[in-house]
């Protein structure tokens, strides 16, 4: 008797525990302040799945892109840049992969290292995004 009362206080502890972690571990966000995203609510898949997953995404993309010609937006790394991006005063936009951008910011946390934006625009290039013509050689400072 005793013994299942301390086993049902501890799974509520063990749960409400999870709860707080779960609250605290949503504090720390990345989403950048100005970009679409900050304005939106979810990601193109539920953020805690693209927290775990975009990686899969991205790379599943990559194939599909570059092997079969298939360009779907929902996972692509133009897309993911188009939404996340955001812009400084002079309204350049900021590369993705700073330090303290989006996906620079969470990747120099979890000390990830890419070498994507060797080959990728860090910043938007479809028509209309506003960029310098200096292309981006002065912001660019601490980007890797
Ligand atoms: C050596 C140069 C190079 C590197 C490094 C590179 N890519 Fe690419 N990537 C390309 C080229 C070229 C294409 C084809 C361009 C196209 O068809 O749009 C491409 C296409 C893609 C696509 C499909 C197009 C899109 O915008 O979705 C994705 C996704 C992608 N790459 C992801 C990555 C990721 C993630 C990394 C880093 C892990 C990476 N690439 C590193 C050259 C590179
Ligand atoms: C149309 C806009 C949009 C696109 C496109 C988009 N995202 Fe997001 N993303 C969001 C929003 C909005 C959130 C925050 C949702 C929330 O607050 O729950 C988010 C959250 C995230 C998070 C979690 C961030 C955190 O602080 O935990 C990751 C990781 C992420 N996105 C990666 C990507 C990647 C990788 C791509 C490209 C494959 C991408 N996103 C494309 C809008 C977008
Ligand atoms: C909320 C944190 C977070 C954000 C934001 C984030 N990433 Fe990641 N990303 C990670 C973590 C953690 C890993 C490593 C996962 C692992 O090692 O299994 C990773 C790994 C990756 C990888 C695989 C690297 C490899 O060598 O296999 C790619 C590609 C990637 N991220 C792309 C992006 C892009 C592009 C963005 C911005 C649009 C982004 N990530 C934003 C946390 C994040």
């Amino acid at each position: 008797m005793a013994k299942a009362t301390v086993m049902a206080i501890l799974a509520i502890g063990l749960i409400a525990g999870a709860w707080v972690s779960a609250k605290a571990a949503e504090i720390r966000r990345y989403v950048v302040e100005g970009s679409r995203a900050a304005g939106l609510s979810s990601c193109v898949e539920p953020t805690e799945r693209m927290r775990r997953m975009h990686m899969e995404f991205i790379k599943h993309q990559r194939i599909v892109t570059v092997h079969q010609g298939v360009r779907d937006t929902k996972y692509s790394l133009a897309g993911c840049i188009d939404c996340h991006i955001s812009y400084d005063a002079q309204h350049k936009p900021r590369p993705i992969n700073q330090p303290d951008q989006f996906c620079g910011a969470c990747h120099r946390y979890a000390s990830v290292k890419l070498d994507c934006f060797d080959c990728h625009a860090s910043v938007p290039n479809r028509p209309g995004a506003t960029r310098s013509a200096s292309a981006g050689g002065s912001t660019d400072g601490g980007g890797r």
